[in-house]
């Protein structure tokens, strides 16, 4: 029975070569549509930055990061040199109770953190509101959002948990610069951003050949540069009231960073089967038949597929001696570092995995098909989210194949990933980067660079400002 049940969890996350097919197919056709009209599945949103940075860029900005795992607020100094800044940083924990609050509450909490990291960081004269004009500020958004300008955007809807009442349909700088007029607090929010949009920037500020940003993190999504002639949908000249005006018109050839918000895509589940438990998870999520995606490959949700299959088996009697415990029924317990420890853990007695599994789940091991099974079912859901993440990311390379074509390996077409998934999770990101490498061909990876880019909300929301103040943003 234990073989049978495991053969049926096996079927359940394959990740089969044509899967992976169905993945760029699927996601060519969605990114079409999605540059063609609004309201798609794939949202495909303009970013209000055209072209990527030169690394020359220059100056001194804050930069705020909301939608990750920490909550940041950012003091960044570009230097002007590919590469080089400094920077200066604050992290908070977001209480879980502040996730559901009215906006204006979260808003706050915001306002108040940027107040503490003035008091500590900000110059003398900054601190008495003395200086002559207001700090400018990068906002980092992880959340979809429709842009009307570079400072300007109405959040679509939440996803990861955060739910807060009265920001869906409005503007999220408005409501961040509402909470610092309150407080007095002398700062500008002069672009708004998505974190992928960040990694691209951050990462071209390295590179200036960066043609994608990617999040593998508590959720997932990509930036790219596509060509303006391709953004159908797009027009330039369309103003919102209250957004500032676009600056230039732009002209054929140019390109646009688009937010993509894969997290969105396959919603239909036309593409890629879900299995019992993606469905189970999507029905007691915050979010039901959205993010379907990201519900499959994110961070937020790895633990929790494992934790709904554990349970499963568990009640079958295949595991643990048919024996619940409160943790293995409570939803989200498992984060997804104790996946990656168990995955990771290469030794054949399993001992590292062993303690942190008995511990989170409040269960000990009678057995050594127990610590088998444990370890074969948190692999294949972390293998089926790694070759998926995988060839999405293929896709958006072969959406680019004119910039491909142009790279040499001399000088790479590079994507910049973040996040803590491709960050911490070493088994994770090797299957990733095999399905990636299957994906665009053996011939194409040696024109093809990915770089771990940390802190895209810090610099990358640094570049976006500074490329604005420059006059290279619309
Ligand atoms: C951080 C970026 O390093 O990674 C954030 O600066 C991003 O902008 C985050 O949201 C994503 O990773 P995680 O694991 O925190 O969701
Ligand atoms: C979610 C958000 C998206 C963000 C991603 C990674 O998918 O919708 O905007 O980029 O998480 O943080």
């Amino acid at each position: 029975a234990q073989v049978q049940a495991l053969e049926h969890i096996e079927n359940d996350f394959r990740a089969a070569p044509e899967l992976l097919q169905n993945i760029v197919r699927g996601m060519h056709k969605a990114m079409d549509l999605g540059l063609s009209k609004p309201d798609q599945t794939l949202a495909m949103l303009p970013s209000y930055i055209v072209g990527s940075a030169t690394g020359n860029e220059k100056g001194r900005c804050l930069a705020l990061d909301l939608g990750g795992t920490n909550f940041r607020v950012c003091e960044v100094l570009l230097l002007g040199q590919p590469g080089q800044y400094t920077m200066q940083q604050k992290k908070f924990k977001i209480p879980h109770t502040l996730k559901i609050a009215p906006a204006t509450q979260l808003f706050s909490f915001i306002a108040d953190g940027i107040h503490s990291f003035l008091e500590e960081f900000a110059t003398p004269e900054e601190r008495q509101g003395a200086s002559c004009s207001a700090i400018s500020l990068g906002f980092t958004f992880s959340f979809p959002v429709v842009q009307r300008a570079l400072n300007y955007g109405e959040l679509l809807q939440w996803n990861k948990g955060f739910t807060n009442p009265g920001a869906v349909g409005k503007d999220v700088v408005g409501l961040l610069q509402d909470a610092l007029h309150t407080r007095g607090i002398e700062v500008t929010v002069t672009a708004l951003l998505n974190d992928t949009v960040g990694a691209l920037m951050a990462c071209s500020y390295h590179y200036p050949n960066t043609v994608m940003g990617a999040i593998l993190g508590t959720g997932s999504n990509t930036a790219y540069m596509e060509r303006m002639s391709r953004i159908t949908k797009f027009d330039p000249l369309a103003v919102t009231p209250g957004a500032s005006a676009p600056k230039r018109q732009v002209c054929g050839e140019d390109e646009m960073v688009i937010n993509m918000e894969w997290g969105a895509f396959d919603n239909e589940g036309d593409v890629i089967p879900y299995n019992r438990y993606d469905r189970m998870l999507d029905v007691n999520s915050t979010n039901p038949g959205c993010q379907m995606f990201e519900k499959r490959i994110s961070g937020l949700y790895l633990g929790e597929i494992f934790r709904l299959a554990i349970l499963d088996m568990v009640r079958l009697k295949l595991v643990f001696n048919g024996k619940i415990s409160c943790a293995l029924e409570t939803p989200y317990v498992l984060d997804t570092s104790v996946i990656s420890t168990i995955v990771d853990d290469a030794s054949p007695d399993f001992c590292e995995g062993t303690p942190v599994v008995e511990e989170k789940l409040g269960l000990q091991f009678t057995c050594a098909a127990d610590r088998y099974i444990v370890r074969r079912v948190a692999t294949l859901v972390a293998y089926r989210s790694a070759r998926f993440a995988g060839a999405a990311l293929g896709a958006v390379v072969l959406r680019r194949d004119d910039r491909l074509a142009r790279s040499t390996s001399e000088e790479p077409l590079t994507l910049g990933i973040d996040g803590s998934l491709y960050e911490h999770f070493t088994t994770f990101r090797e299957n990733m980067v095999q399905s990636f490498r299957e994906t665009v061909g053996e011939d194409n990876m040696t024109k093809l660079r990915i770089v771990l880019t940390k802190d895209g909300s810090g610099v990358g929301a640094a570049v976006a400002a500074i490329m604005n103040r420059e006059g290279k943003c619309l």
